[in-house]
């Protein structure tokens, strides 16, 4: 197990002039964390593991690997990918189909010539890690999808590498064992704690493993923390919609406070020196009034457009100034019956809502308490 420090990271893949596909990227990684890489198809998720992993040959920077470096441009050093101590998961689980489960675990120890766990019975330790044991013998045709992904994993880690690399390794498996081999995997991790960069482009999936969460736009960190500060406190307007706040609403100020159009005024917990404030919401802190007067500044006036059960909630589409909106209401509560057509009023949860510059994109300090002023 090794630390991993990643400075000033940048690949193009065509000349000096090509967009970099990693730009200028900075990440710490303490010895044992699991580091999730989060972000949208195509912000180069795949491309900074491969630089890591030493399959693709960076532009720029600097890679170490527990203190040492494996990757300098300036120096001119560059480790070949087979002398990196690194295991790696694809999503695709590319096990041998000639070879039996035991030789696919087997194989790192091979291609790194680790006599000593081929010796020790490292094979067989990890299989049972992964409750594969029973299963060293037969060949992958012969596994279900959970068990390959398993065995995939066990290859991953039985060299016991400085670094483990997962790429969107659940996404080939369907919801139910996804889950089952996302808990799994959590609990290996907890119980010996490889350092690991796990990438993916799934909210949910990053929150239930991470230790931190780094969200990558075009090649750059947006924001590294702890889950619960991602998911709480986006640092930036688009990381509040990658976390799901997805309503987005545009507050002028004028003499009596902030207010939407439409909206009568109200005073916001936030102290900024801005004249246009950018408002992100989830859909289950939007509440459904009926009527059509807008009383407290921190309700808008809104038509539902669309109703969509989901058993123990409705989620509410709505159209309000131009603007979609979606609400997520408890079902049996009375904004749960609005239906398309109706004018309703919708009422933000002002504590809960996040507040950004919309020159900057960044957030905008919010008091912990609000005063919400009719
Ligand atoms: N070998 C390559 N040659 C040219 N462009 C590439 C190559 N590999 C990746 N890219 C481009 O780099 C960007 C990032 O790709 P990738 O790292 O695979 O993203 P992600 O894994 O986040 O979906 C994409 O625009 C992709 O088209
Ligand atoms: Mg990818």
């Amino acid at each position: 197990m090794a630390s991993v420090s990643i400075t000033s990271l940048t690949k193009r893949f065509g000349g000096p002039r090509s967009d970099a596909v990693i730009d200028d990227l900075q990440l710490e990684i303490p010895q044992g964390e699991l580091l999730v890489l989060l972000g949208a198809s195509g912000c180069g998720k795949t491309t900074t593991l491969r630089c890591l992993a030493g399959l693709e040959s960076p532009t720029s920077g600097r890679i170490e690997l527990g203190g040492n470096a494996v990757f300098d441009g300036e120096r001119r050093i560059e480790l070949p990918a087979e002398k990196r101590s690194i295991g790696m998961v694809f999503q695709s689980y590319a096990l041998w189909p000639h070879m039996t489960v035991r030789k696919n675990i087997a194989y790192p120890l091979k291609v790194r010539k680790i006599k000593d766990g081929l010796r020790d019975g490292w094979v067989e330790e990890v299989a049972d890690l992964v409750d594969c044991g029973h299963l060293l013998d037969r060949y992958p045709s012969q596994l279900s999808g959970g068990q390959q992904q398993r065995v995939a994993l066990a290859r991953g880690i039985v060299a016991r590498p400085d670094l483990v690399l997962f790429d969107e390794p659940l996404s080939n498996l369907d919801a139910k064992l996804r889950m089952q081999v996302r808990a799994d995997l959590h609990e290996l991790h907890e119980r010996i704690g490889f350092t690991s960069v796990f990438v993916t482009h799934d909210q949910d999936e990053a929150l239930a493993l991470a230790d931190r969460i780094a969200i990558m736009r075009s090649g750059r960190i947006e924001q590294c923390a702890a889950p619960d500060t991602v998911f709480e406190e986006p640092a930036t307007d688009y990381v509040a919609e990658f976390m799901g706040m997805s309503n987005r609403l545009s507050l002028t100020r004028g003499v009596d406070g902030w207010s939407a159009s439409g909206g009568a005024p109200v005073r916001l917990p936030v102290a900024a020196d801005v004249d246009e404030l950018t408002v992100r919401v989830r859909p289950e802190h939007l509440a459904i009034r009926g009527g059509q007067d807008v009383v407290h500044g921190h309700q808008v006036p809104a038509r539902v457009t669309g109703t969509v059960y989901g058993g123990s909630h409705v989620d509410v589409s709505l159209e309000a100034d131009g603007r979609r909106l979606q609400a997520r209401v408890e079902t049996g509560t009375p904004g749960s019956r609005a239906a398309a057509g109706d004018r309703v009023v919708v009422e933000i949860d002002v504590a809960r809502a996040r507040y950004f510059d919309p020159a900057t994109e960044r957030a905008v300090a919010h008091a912990p308490v609000p005063e919400v002023v009719a």
